[in-house]
């Protein structure tokens, strides 16, 4: 801490460096609800993280990793009832219900205040409330926010110094008077006096994440865990975001921002909205086949996107994060080599398995699975044993400053420019590999329509195809039909707004193997697309839009991909489209009379190509 902070115990004073009143009087008022024992402002120091993580260290919250084989890095253990985003526990309480739309749960504001008044008083007893000043987005960036996170959750401090730009600049910044979004946290886990604590509090009765758009505050109680509990992430980059982009006129999306670099040095930046467990950081990270030397692929962001119209025409995007949240398992020096290295030092891992050495494993990290190990509930695990050894949702969490294809812009205050938008699922069948949308519109009717088939990571159940519009279902803070017109009219009132495709790497042939041979070779994919946006490559018109022949992909080094084998995951079937088509119902009916006719024109058209 920094020694002119005040002595920690006082609840009411602030540090001398917080000069902004309202932020004073809002900690103070927080303090008077919650009742913590100590409340303390956080400068973002390295000294502060490395105390923090002492603290937790010593409370059994973390366990040190080996030094020599991982360094500065950290193991924690979840409550097992804690363990993921609780999507049937997150609330967009509106003022009006109709305002939350049919996609979000919705409780009245009013009786919601009552419930939180209740939650949070005295649910800091015998905690320490941490003040964290955060900015999503470079510090002054004309496309960031700031937030204020009050936690009593060290854990969450440690995970939001890696996640956001934390601390005492942030303050700085905001000056006498600056805006932020409040963002309230609790474990909801009092501690009585002389009670020794758990390695990992939360309340495992009640859990809430609430957002108030029109007030744009949040409040989070019960889950110590991810996006329920750093609330820069997805409560205020996507869903508190959206609503301030649908009022000001720009787009806060569930994206990856990636740059493609030719040989020639001609450079083009690509957002891509995949839904969660579709490979979205390993798309991010990409590294090219030999075939494409020279070719060179850059992460600006791996899970959301701010995107503004700028005066050029063009759409500037930042990733508002400076950290990954990331799934662990499936990382692999076969899938994300990028990540592997990033995740070598100064990493915070969440209910992976130990290794007796005191490193870290997760299921599909190494072919053959250690002979031993703990598992993420600290139980002994061997090969074999009937239970996975990390828990499916495990994480690290890490700086992106660490991940080795940065580009060298990913903190552009102005954004990077942006020239195609991709949307991407999970599907088995009827989706073919890339499809260009014609126009705007039907790229917006491609995203809205987008649907994923779930893995038993998320729901338990397999292959059920799930629609997630633009893979914001769970991240929308406000009406989605609404939502589906605002990205009409941002489209529309650009000049030079990015085109729009589809993918799908994962559809399956009759055996069910998966027909695209995958991970680097997103790149002969990735390349079309960049060439459609400099008006070099080739395609056909089909129902859908433009898609490749098979001579208009770059197939050196991948000759066994032939063309019967391209046909098959090219192929658009009619008849299965009249099928799709059909199932895009149950979500549009929903949106009722908010559903833009702009859609439904798109709609109508297609039903007419495809007699249906
Ligand atoms: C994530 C998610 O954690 O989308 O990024 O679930
Ligand atoms: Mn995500």
């Amino acid at each position: 801490m920094n020694d002119r902070s005040p002595p920690q115990g006082n609840i009411a004073a602030a540090p001398d460096w917080v000069r902004h009143r309202k932020l004073r009087d809002w900690v103070a008022a927080m303090a008077r609800l919650t009742k913590p024992e100590r409340v303390v402002w956080c400068d973002g120091s390295p000294a502060e993280y490395d105390r923090l993580c002492g603290e937790l260290v010593a409370g059994g919250t973390f366990l040190k990793l080996n030094e020599k084989l991982r360094p500065g890095s950290y193991l924690a253990r979840s409550n097992p009832t804690d363990v993921a985003r609780m999507e049937e526990r997150t609330f967009i309480c509106a003022n009006r219900k109709d305002d939350a739309g049919p996609t979000n749960n919705w409780i009245d504001p009013g009786e919601m205040r009552a419930t939180l008044g209740r939650l949070f008083d005295g649910c800091m007893r015998g905690r320490t409330l941490y003040v964290v000043p955060f900015s999503m987005g470079p510090i002054g960036s004309h496309i960031a926010q700031v937030g204020v996170e009050l936690s009593d959750s060290a854990y969450v401090v440690v995970n939001m110094k890696l996640m956001t730009r934390m601390g005492r600049a942030v303050i700085e910044h905001l000056g006498e008077d600056g805006a932020f979004v409040p963002c309230m946290h609790s474990v909801g886990a009092p501690l009585a006096a002389g009670a020794k604590d758990v390695p990992w509090p939360c309340n495992d009765k009640e859990k809430w994440i609430v957002h108030f758009p029109e007030t744009r505050e949040i409040w989070s109680f019960g889950s110590g865990y991810g996006g329920n509990a750093l609330l820069g992430k997805k409560c205020l980059a996507l869903r508190i975001a959206s609503v301030m982009a649908r009022d000001e006129g720009w787009l806060a999306e569930h994206m990856l921002i990636l740059g493609l670099e030719s040989p020639a040095g001609e450079k083009h930046y690509v957002t891509a909205a995949f839904p969660s467990a579709c490979g979205k950081t390993n798309f991010a990270m990409l590294i090219p086949p030999a075939a494409f030397a020279g070719w060179k692929v850059t992460t600006v962001g791996e899970d959301i996107a701010w995107i503004k119209p700028g005066a050029d025409g063009r759409f500037y995007a930042i990733n508002p994060e400076a950290g990954l949240f990331g799934v662990a398992p499936g990382t692999s020096e076969a899938t994300n080599p990028n990540a592997m290295k990033m995740l070598r030092a100064n990493v915070i891992f969440t209910n992976v398995a130990i290794t007796p050495e005191g490193d870290v494993w997760w299921e599909d990290m190494t072919k053959e699975p250690p002979a031993r190990l703990m598992d993420w509930q600290g139980k002994e695990w061997v090969p074999g044993c009937g239970r996975v050894a990390a828990h499916p949702n495990a994480r690290f969490t890490v700086a992106a400053a660490q991940c080795p294809s940065m580009d060298s812009r990913w903190e552009d205050p102005a954004g990077v420019p942006i020239s195609a938008f991709i949307f991407g699922g999970r599907r088995s069948s009827t989706v073919p590999l890339v499809v260009e949308a014609p126009t705007w519109e039907d790229g917006v009717h491609m995203g809205a329509t987008l649907g994923s088939e779930t893995t038993a990571a998320i729901t338990g159940k397999v292959g059920v195809v799930r629609r997630d519009p633009m893979a914001m279902l769970a991240f929308c803070g406000y009406h989605m039909g609404d939502y589906f017109s605002h990205w009409l009219k941002v489209g529309k009132a650009a000049s030079r707004a990015p085109k729009v495709f589809r993918v799908n790497w994962f559809r399956k042939d009759a055996n069910g193997k998966y027909i695209w041979p995958g991970f680097a070779e997103n790149m002969r994919v990735l390349k079309w697309i960049v060439d459609r946006c400099g008006g070099r490559a080739q395609g056909v018109d089909s129902v859908l839009g433009v898609i490749p022949r098979y001579e208009d992909l770059n197939w050196t080094g991948l000759e066994r991909f032939d063309r019967a084998r391209y046909e098959e995951i090219a192929r658009v079937d009619e008849k299965a489209w009249g099928a799709e088509l059909q199932s895009h119902d149950e979500l549009f009916g929903k949106l009722g009379a908010r559903l833009p006719p702009d859609l439904e024109i798109r709609r109508g058209g297609m039903r007419q190509k495809l007699a249906v």
